[in-house]
């Protein structure tokens, strides 16, 4: 990483390539835009990610997880990244059964060492069918997610992005969300505080 630059990991919770990629994609275009940002990207698409069974081998003999599959590559990246651009499709009023496992499943890597995610910093992207279909409990489990892990969260700020970046895609896959102007100026804002605040604390 050269000098100063700051690495952002995004990773979308969607088992499509539809508005939740696009929406990840646009993000990392924008803050990719910003010479001092390098980026990545993880989709759960097509991505083996077993459920965590609560073996407690993570936990006894602190060398990460029993299992071994597509989460070595999210082990690896999450470690790599700076900050986190999360995003979900809105399943049920809150994050994806894809998302929540990835979740699940980053219990390893911080029972082997509990200061993994410290200093990182992370915000999120929701994604519904609907206008008011569950975008912001979905938001709000992505900090969840952020608070419990020692990663700093940040929102998109008052006056537009409050908790993140929030899209109505209507159904409609990636035209929906690209479709969606409101929904990509709380993206651009988003990313705007998320590389901000990760500047500052990397100084
Ligand atoms: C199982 C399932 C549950 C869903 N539940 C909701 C919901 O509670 N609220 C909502 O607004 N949309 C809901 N949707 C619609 C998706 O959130 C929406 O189409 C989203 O844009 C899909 O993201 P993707 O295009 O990245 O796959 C649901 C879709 C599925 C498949």
């Amino acid at each position: 990483m050269g000098q100063g630059k700051i690495r952002i990991l995004g990773i979308s919770g969607s088992p499509r390539l539809a508005s939740t990629d696009w929406a990840i994609r646009e993000a990392l275009r924008y803050a990719g835009e910003n010479n001092v940002v390098e980026t990545a990207y993880f989709s759960v698409m097509k991505k083996k990610i077993a459920f965590c069974i609560h073996c407690d081998h993570c936990i006894r003999k602190r060398k990460g997880c029993i299992f071994t599959d597509d989460m070595e590559e999210v082990y690896e990246l999450m470690q790599w990244a700076d900050a986190y651009i999360i995003g979900s499709p809105v399943y049920q009023g809150n994050i994806s059964g894809q998302l929540k496992t990835l979740f699940d499943r980053t219990r390893a890597i911080l029972a082997k060492d509990i200061h993994v995610f410290e200093g990182k910093v992370g915000s999120g992207i929701a994604i519904g069918g609907d206008r008011t279909g569950g975008q912001e409990p979905t938001l709000r489990t992505i900090h969840d997610f952020y608070i419990l892990n020692h990663i700093f969260s940040v929102g998109g700020g008052a006056f537009g992005a409050n908790l993140g970046a929030s899209f109505w895609s209507k159904d409609k896959g990636a035209s929906g969300a690209e479709a969606d102007k409101q929904g990509i100026k709380s993206l651009h804002r988003t990313l705007d505080r998320l590389i901000a605040v990760t500047l500052k604390l990397k100084k």
